[in-house]
């Protein structure tokens, strides 16, 4: 099943934190339609970035934005409903961060926030399947977790191919991120592999012009643009 939506999300994590507001402004002017907020607290990965208060800041910041909430947390149930008080429209969390994978999908989405289901390089695709009925979109790290500014995994592009036949046979219209290393090439390559979410984080912020490289990116998957 051709996908028909494709979108570009900045990953704020690689954006000039002293100036995070007006970053998320410049992407915004840049057409930007939705923001990557990584959430991490030095436990399911070794760094920290932003909790609530930060993305309740960026929502007040740029209110008509999106706002992806990458949850690099273990037990996210217990800040799922915070993160959405404070303004998430998706909440991703990792398969490999809970035992609560089902409840905490299905109380995502009683809350109308997208809910997503990640996972690992190291952990396989298949125990993704049995909750492709209960997810929004699912989310194939291309780097292992926790930093900006890693290679891209290319062997990941294997597990987008897989999700993306088991969806169509099974008739689900998932979206598939792919969060890690995406640049111009690697954007391609995850494109022609079934994904449509794609989360560049250093390629985006190391240009000046955010509207140039957004139409770089759109290029990609509507050559006429
Ligand atoms: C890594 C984060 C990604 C990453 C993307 O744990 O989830 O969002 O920061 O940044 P780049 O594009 O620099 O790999
Ligand atoms: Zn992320």
């Amino acid at each position: 099943m051709k996908h028909d939506f494709f979108l570009l999300e900045p990953s704020m994590i690689a954006a000039k934190w002293s100036e995070f507001g007006h970053e998320a402004v410049r992407c915004q002017e840049a057409q930007i339609e939705m923001l990557h907020l990584d959430v991490m607290d030095g436990h399911f990965v070794k760094n920290f970035t932003m909790g609530p208060d930060m993305v309740l800041a960026i929502r007040k910041t740029v209110p008509d934005m999106a706002l992806d909430v990458h949850l690099m947390i273990y037990s996210p149930e217990e800040y799922i409903e915070t993160f959405i008080e404070a303004g998430a429209n998706e909440i991703t969390f990792h398969l490999e961060a809970t035992e609560e994978i089902a409840h905490n999908l299905d109380y995502i989405r009683k809350c109308n926030c997208k809910a997503g289901l990640a996972i690992r390089p190291e952990t396989s695709e298949t125990l993704l399947l049995k909750y492709l009925d209960q997810v929004d979109k699912v989310l194939i790290m291309t780097v292992n977790p926790g930093f900006g500014g890693q290679k891209f995994m290319k062997e990941m592009l294997e597990k987008v191919k897989f999700i993306r036949e088991k969806a169509d046979q099974e008739g689900f219209k998932i979206d598939i991120q792919v969060d890690g290393g995406i640049n111009l090439e690697t954007c391609k390559q995850a494109l022609d592999a079934g994904a449509n979410l794609f989360v560049s984080g250093t390629t985006f912020f190391k240009e000046k012009d955010y509207t140039k490289i957004h139409h770089e990116f759109k290029k990609l998957w509507s050559p006429k643009k």
